[in-house]
């Protein structure tokens, strides 16, 4: 993507994909000039004078600013907040140097003995990557230092996008006027949460599904995070976000970088969907390791047995889960040291000789012989007080002098920020994988930190930043060792989603709620910002263990179908008619496939509004639509689901009828789907294009 710098303007132009992003320091200050479609370079000095102009004092400050300042009458919340050991707060911009390197962009500035660096990168699919550097030639001590600060184009109105939740209830999007003042998005709990996601989408409360213009945002970072969105009575929003909490202090050491994670922007004219589209893309592109592959169907024990995890157990499953088409079996929690539930043995990663009594490798090696991919579950951060791991290493838990250390879950969490703690978890890791012939790892996550800190340490918050950053680096190097090996990132359920883990995991455990029923809400909620191929989505036994509700196994199957589809129930206590259904779903599921793992996806309807929805996945010539019916009574809607962009005069064939239709009238009738009165009834219809 092209970058032009303007050296009498000061401005730099980053452009391709039809966008552009102006960067200025008209008044010495690095602004956002511009961030919305592309323009010509001609275009470029008059944004500068237009910005003059435009605003009023109180507005002029603080629109644009890349990072909100502190200095002078700037009284937004500032970005970045540091205090000298002199006690001067706040950073006086004094422009250095530029680079442009490819598609990168680089500009420093310099105040007192710090170097501040904001970087730019355009990608090919619209995303903007922002991140920010700070040099210290002398301590400094730090509160907060943002990845970057967006301003929004001046609407008459502004309405928020976010994703928000609990434990078995994540992804639930709400939609909300923003209001004038400060809004707070955030995580205080030393991971992404299951409370909020760092994603957000603002329009003028006009956009629809299909329509309008929507700016979105997405941090790349896996422990505590902030948003703080700004709306002023002139109404002009910006948005700072980036790593950390209120309350944390460190002290920049002399020569060190700090680099803060990227936060990344986009806009789309397509509304809604044309933003979750674009993230969709890029996040496949550009972020995942191998979203490329197509993603095994996976059998998960956990389920099925909990913690009565044996050799002898697990055999028969094997064979089951082969049966019904299954490509890939995980033996979930409960294979190793004294763990027989949750109350010991976290830390003690050694198979139990009771449970196993020849090792691993035999069950791996039946997995390996009836034709599937050998997978186990790990929770590498954690660890039971009732452990060899926990009695040898008290210290090496996050904890704070003459505090109690809060066990959650009846367990810990590890310090990945001492070196030899971090060290331990590889060797192990790499024994594991080494002496076994594993092919995935699910790698867990149960509960948040608390009593974050590491007595006697110089600077102990830093241990909020160094766990995250030691957990990327740990998965990192564990797949540079292992590089068949493929991760599911889980956290509880989907406690850690998020561009910045995505870089490091194949897929995600998107909620632990699997009821079919409040699925169709969920994975409508984790589409809005994440792909469909980072989506596991199991099917397990009904009635659900989470709210009684019982769904026939046609509907469970056809709606994790909407994602990388997985098996979480009892075989070994499903009929024969059973079995060959579950088989007859996943063959279904097997064709459709690279359509929904590769393809553009398309909601048609939100499930809060109408009882029939679908998803939509197009790849090529193909179009998959999973179509789902949930309650109705008599005053909700029920029209009929009309496909998307499907152009009036192309034809198309129903792959499982082989009728054809008219884009014409599919689009004015509705998909050819056939409903029985029950509630919670499903239906997938594959269609491809004929002319
Ligand atoms: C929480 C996960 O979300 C479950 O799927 C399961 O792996 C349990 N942890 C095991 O402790």
């Amino acid at each position: 993507m092209p970058i032009r710098y303007d050296d009498a303007a000061r401005t730099w132009h980053l452009t391709g994909a039809g966008v552009s992003y102006v960067v200025g320091l008209g008044d010495g200050l690095p602004r956002q000039l511009h961030w919305g479609p592309a323009i010509p370079d001609g275009a470029v000095p008059s944004l500068v004078r237009e910005w003059r102009e435009a605003y009023s004092f109180d507005d002029r400050l603080h629109t644009g600013a890349e990072l909100l300042g502190e200095l002078g009458p700037q009284f937004a919340t500032p970005s970045l907040q540091l205090r000298h050991p002199d006690g001067a707060k706040g950073f006086a911009w004094h422009y250095r140097d530029h680079s442009i390197e490819g598609d990168r962009l680089a500009i420093s500035f310099t105040d007192r003995d710090l170097a501040l660096t904001l970087h730019y990168r355009l990608w090919d699919t619209g995303v903007l990557d922002r991140w920010a550097a700070i040099e210290a030639a002398g301590p400094v001590e730090v509160s907060r230092f943002d990845s970057a600060a967006w301003t929004l184009p001046h609407w008459d109105g502004y309405r928020l996008s976010h994703l928000s939740g609990e434990w078995a209830g994540e992804w639930q999007l709400r939609r909300t006027e923003l209001p004038v003042g400060e809004t707070v998005l955030g995580s205080r709990r030393g991971n992404t949460s299951h409370q909020a996601n760092p994603w957000i989408a603002l329009d003028d409360g006009t956009a629809t599904e299909t329509a309008g213009t929507v700016y979105s945002a997405n941090l790349a970072w896996s422990g505590s995070w902030r948003v703080q969105l700004r709306r002023s009575a002139q109404g002009r929003v910006s948005v700072t976000g980036g790593a950390g909490q209120e309350g944390l202090h460190w002290t920049l050491r002399d020569g060190e970088t700090w680099t803060t994670p990227v936060y990344s922007g986009l806009f789309s004219t397509e509304g809604f969907g044309g933003v979750s589209r674009a993230w969709h893309e890029h996040l496949r592109r550009h972020v995942m390791p191998t979203a490329d592959e197509d993603a095994p169907v996976l059998f998960n024990s956990w389920e099925a047995v909990f913690f009565e995890v044996s050799e002898e157990k697990q055999l028969p499953l094997v064979e089951l889960a082969a049966r019904i088409g299954c490509e890939q079996f995980v033996v979930d929690d409960g294979w190793f040291g004294r763990r027989t539930s949750d109350n010991a043995g976290l830390g003690d990663w050694w198979h139990n000789p009771e449970r196993f009594p020849r090792g691993l490798t035999p069950l791996a090696d039946a997995v390996h012989k009836a034709g599937m991919r050998f997978g186990i579950w790990v929770e590498p951060e954690m660890v039971n007080a009732d452990s060899d791991l926990y009695r040898a290493h008290p210290d090496w838990v996050l904890h704070q002098a003459g505090r109690d250390r809060t066990e959650l879950r009846r367990q810990m969490v590890l310090d990945y920020g001492r070196p030899e703690v971090a060290e331990w978890a590889f060797t192990w890791l790499d024994r594991l994988l080494s002496e076994h012939p594993i092919d995935y790892v699910k790698w867990d996550h149960n509960r948040p930190l608390t009593e974050v800190g590491r007595p006697g340490a110089d600077d102990p918050d830093r241990a909020h930043f160094e766990h995250v950053q030691a957990v990327y680096d740990l998965k990192d190097r564990l797949r540079r060792a292992h590089p068949g090996v493929r991760i599911e990132g889980c956290a509880g359920g989907a406690a850690r989603v998020d561009p910045g883990i995505l870089r490091y995991v194949d897929q995600v455990w998107t909620s632990d709620n699997t009821d079919a029923g409040d699925r169709v809400n969920i994975q409508y909620g984790f589409g809005q910002a994440y792909p469909a191929r980072a989506m596991g989505a199991w099917i397990t036994d009904e009635p659900s263990g989470f709210n009684h509700r019982t769904t026939s196994l046609r509907f469970r199957f056809q709606v994790a179908s909407a994602g990388v589809l997985a098996v979480g129930g009892d075989l070994s206590a499903w009929s024969e008619a059973e079995l060959d259904e579950a088989a007859a779903h996943i063959a279904l599921y097997k064709e459709l496939r690279p359509v929904v793992q590769h393809g553009a996806q398309y909601r048609l309807g939100d499930p809060e509004a109408t009882a029939l929805t679908g998803v939509q996945y197009v790849l090529g010539d193909r179009i998959a639509v999973l179509a789902f019916k949930t309650p109705w009574h008599c005053n909700r809607p029920l029209a009929p689901l009309r496909p998307a962009g499907v152009p009036s005069d192309s034809r198309w064939i129903d792959e499982d009828t082989g009728e054809t239709h008219w884009g014409g009238a599919l689009n004015a009738l509705g998909l050819p789907l056939r409903w029985t009165p029950a509630d919670w009834d499903s239906a997938i219809i594959r269609l491809r294009r004929v002319e």
